[in-house]
């Protein structure tokens, strides 16, 4: 529908100039008028700039068809006097199906994002939605002690993904509590996260895996170093598995284990990045010419034109984790999501770098410090062991002070500017990708209009 309507928008010849009155037709879809219960609201917003919207009309219906013709497909509408923040009161509560714009000058093409708004999207399908059975290709990321039964529960709900970290629970008997608890909150998939760390005592890896299997958990994500065992275990049990890698290589070779999904997390990416530096717009790239297997795109994407860009780049989903920190069902402290809210992409710093364990995280005191001993030369883990531990770490999520320890955050935070709930965020981002994957289309220009 909204293709139909982005052609619309951008077409000059279908708009009648006179000074108070502009009439256009829109190439809408029966979509738009056939569920009607009368007297349904359709609103049309006629713009004469980019910023500048000259007159905004609500109308109804019936009396659109009435007024502008008998094709219940082709309603003509005319225009009535309106401005920016007139439209959005409008839409507001006339929650209408579409707004068409029409502008006088075609090469101020408007930003579709402050256009669009249709209140029911068409679903984005890709091999991610169809071997998921979810709605929408958003996975919310696995985050160590934030993503919780709440949080999960919310994203799966909103139609994506939700993914419980295993290594936040205890010990795998507190995973299964849990799952169920999870499963309490939705009927929806979620998966499970398994997170192999370099560790002198590994946790009981196979003890979470096995309490989850038992529990029903058929989507895992793996990460980290040598997954191959749980993989396999995974996979004899019938299970899908996502697994996240930071290089082709890492990826090619999980592709051999077995996995039926890859994650690729660009250095954008919150967390462990991996050591080579390569962003998610080259990794994605060679993954589209190189990968058999579906693949998702991680790292730095909060918004619709990260997620149009990762489609574009061949992926079947998107995710995304800061952006999920940072909303009304994360278990963090408010302060912690305000922080992130009010900071940039400027706000991040590795550490661990020369212990070859690179981690992307917020850039407080505690982080500077860490960065600062490792730039001495020669740090071992001993000489940060109390700065960077996870207990802090922990703590600053409890306690709400962003400088009480390290924690992990994104340069994601810079396009974060609100603390949505994960309905409203992920119902945002669909009809805002919709929109901008409609309106690409709009770019490639015949030559005649040359
Ligand atoms: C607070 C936080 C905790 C994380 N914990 C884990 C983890 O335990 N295991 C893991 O594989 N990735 C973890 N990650 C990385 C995410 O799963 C995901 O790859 C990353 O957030 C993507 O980058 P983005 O934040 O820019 O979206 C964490 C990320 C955040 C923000």
């Amino acid at each position: 529908m909204l293709q139909s309507l982005f052609d619309c928008v951008f077409d000059e010849g279908l708009c009648k100039t006179s000074p108070n009155l502009y009439e256009a037709t829109l190439l809408v879809s029966g979509d738009i008028l056939a569920p009607s219960p009368w007297p349904r609201l359709a609103s049309f917003c006629f713009c004469t700039s980019y910023s500048e919207v000259s007159a905004t009309h609500q109308i109804s219906v019936p009396r659109a068809i009435d007024q502008c013709g008998p094709s219940r497909r082709n309603p003509r509408v005319a225009s009535g006097t309106g401005d920016c923040a007139q439209r959005t009161s409008l839409r507001r509560r006339a929650r209408p199906q579409a707004v068409a714009c029409v502008f006088r000058q075609s090469h101020l093409r408007p930003d579709p994002l402050h256009f669009f708004s249709p209140s029911t999207t068409m679903p984005i399908s890709t091999a991610l939605t169809n071997l998921l059975h979810i709605r929408t290709p958003f996975v919310g990321a696995a985050m160590q002690w934030v993503s919780v039964p709440r949080l999960v529960a919310a994203v799966s709900n909103a139609g994506g993904l939700g993914v419980l970290t295993a290594l936040t629970q205890p010990n795998p008997e507190a995973l299964r509590q849990a799952i169920r608890e999870t499963r309490s909150l939705t009927s929806k998939p979620f998966g499970v996260n398994i997170t192999l760390l370099p560790s002198i005592n590994p946790p009981d890896y196979a003890g979470y895996a096995r309490a989850a299997v038992e529990e029903g958990v058929r989507i895992f994500e793996t990460a980290g170093n040598n997954p191959g065992k749980i993989i396999k275990y995974l996979k004899e049990n019938g299970c899908i598995v996502i697994h996240k890698c930071t290089t082709i290589r890492h990826a090619k070779s999980a592709a051999k284990h077995g996995v039926d999904v890859l994650s690729i997390d660009g250095f954008e990416c919150a967390g462990h990045p991996g050591e080579d530096d390569i962003g998610g717009l080259v990794l994605l790239a060679r993954a589209a010419k190189e990968l058999d297997i579906p693949y998702i795109a991680s790292g730095g994407i909060a918004d619709a034109r990260g997620i149009a860009a990762a489609l574009a780049l061949g992926a079947a989903g998107v995710n995304m984790g800061t952006r999920f920190m940072c909303t009304v069902e994360s278990p963090i402290h408010h302060n912690i999501k305000q922080k992130i809210v009010d900071s940039s992409e400027q706000d991040t710093t590795h550490i661990f770098r020369t212990l070859h364990n690179t981690a992307r995280v917020f850039k407080n005191k505690v982080a500077q410090e860490v960065v600062t001993i490792e730039r001495r030369g020669n740090a071992k883990f001993e000489d940060i062991r109390d700065l960077v531990s996870g207990a802090r770490g922990r703590i600053v999520y409890e306690n709400g002070d962003p400088d009480y320890g390290i924690w992990t955050a994104g340069i994601a935070m810079g396009l974060i500017t609100d603390i949505p709930t994960c309905e409203a965020l992920i119902s945002r981002l669909e009809k805002e990708t919709e929109a901008i994957i409609g309106n690409m289309a709009a770019l490639v220009v015949t030559k005649a209009k040359l």
